[in-house]
C-alpha cells in the first residue's frame, strides 16, 4: 500500500535507523515522500537501500548519538547536504537488565547516555538548520515501561522518563519557532534488539496484559510518528502518546 505523500520535501534525520523501530520510522517517512537521514552506530545501509531501491531519496550516517562530537558532525553533514533538518526522531535506545546489585555507575552513565543524553545532542545538532526553516517535528521515544514497570530497568525508566520531561520542557522553548516536540512510547515490540534480551515466553505475558492481545511490531509505531511529525499535527506539542495496543496498569 502507497503512503500518501504527507512528508514531501522535508528532511527527516532519524537515529538507531538500523534496525527495529528505528528502520520502521525511516522507512515509512520516506515513502511519505520525506529525504531521510539513518543515522546508527552500526552502517544503515539497508535501511537507505530499501529506500533509494524504489527511488527515493536517503543517505545513511554512522554516529554514535550518545557522543557530542559525532553527533555535531552528523548535523553539520545534514546542514552540507541538505541545507535544512525539518524532522528529528530521536529513537536510538538500549534497554539492557541490571538489578541494582549489577548496576555500577558506569552502566548507568552509558544508558542514560544512549537514551537520554543523545536527545539533547541531536537536537542542538540540527536546532540552527530547523530554527531557519522557521517549521520542525521532534519526536522522542520513551516507553511504556515507566508504568508496566518490569524489574531490573530501574536505569532505563529513569532514561525514558528523561525523555518525556525533556519532551515537555522543550515544546515551551522551541514553539515560538514553529517547532513541535512530542514523546511516543511503545509497549514491548518484536525488534531485534528485544530478541536479544527477552525469552520467547515472556512476549505472550505482555502481549495478554494488552487490550489488543498481540505483540507490537516495529510497524505498529509508524503512523503515530507520521502524524506527529506530518502538518496535520502542528497544534499537539509537549504531549505524550503511548502507542501500546492498551497496556492495562
Ligand atoms: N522494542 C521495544 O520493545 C521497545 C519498547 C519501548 C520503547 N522502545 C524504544 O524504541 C527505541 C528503539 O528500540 P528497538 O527495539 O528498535 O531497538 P533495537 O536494538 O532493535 O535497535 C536500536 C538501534 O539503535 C542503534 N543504536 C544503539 N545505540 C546507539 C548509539 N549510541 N548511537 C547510534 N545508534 C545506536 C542500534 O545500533 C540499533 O540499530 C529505543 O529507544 C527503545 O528504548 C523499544
Amino acid at each position: 500500500m502507497s503512503a500518501f505523500q504527507t512528508h514531501e520535501g522535508r528532511v527527516a534525520v532519524v537515529t538507531g535507523a538500523g534496525r527495529g523501530i528505528g528502520q520502521a520510522i525511516a522507512r515509512s517517512l520516506g515513502e511519505r515522500g520525506a529525504t531521510v537521514v539513518a543515522i546508527d552506530l552500526r552502517d544503515p545501509v539497508e535501511t537507505v537501500s530499501q529506500l533509494t531501491d524504489s527511488g527515493r531519496t536517503a543517505i545513511a550516517l554512522t554516529a554514535d548519538v550518545s557522543d557530542p562530537e559525532q553527533t555535531a558532525a552528523a548535523g553539520a553533514e545534514v546542514a552540507r547536504r541538505f541545507g535544512r533538518a525539518d524532522i528529528l526522531v530521536n529513537n536510538a535506545g538500549i534497554f539492557p537488565f541490571w538489578d541494582i546489585d549489577e548496576l555500577d555507575y558506569e552502566k548507568w552513565r552509558r544508558v542514560l547516555a544512549v537514551n537520554l543524553d543523545s536527545q539533547f545532542l541531536m537536537v542542538k545538532a540540527v536546532l540552527p538548520e530547523m530554527k531557519q526553516g522557521g517549521w520542525g517535528r521532534i519526536v522522542n521515544l520513551t516507553s511504556n515501561s515507566i508504568v508496566t514497570a518490569a524489574p531490573g530497568l530501574s536505569h532505563y525508566m529513569a532514561s525514558k522518563m528523561g525523555n518525556i520531561g525533556f519532551s515537555r520542557g522543550l515544546a515551551n522553548d522551541l514553539a515560538p519557532f514553529g517547532i513541535t516536540v512530542n514523546a511516543v512510547g511503545p509497549t514491548l515490540t518484536i525488534t531485534p534488539g528485544v530478541r536479544e534480551v527477552h525469552p520467547p515466553e515472556a512476549l505472550e505475558a505482555v502481549a495478554q496484559a494488552q487490550a489488543i492481545k498481540r505483540n507490537g511490531q516495529p510497524d505498529d509505531l509508524v503512523g503515530t510518528i507520521a502524524f506527529l511529525t506530518s502538518d496535520d499535527a502542528a497544534f499537539v506539542t509537549g504531549q505524550t502518546i503511548m502507542a501500546d495496543g492498551g497496556y492495562a496498569r
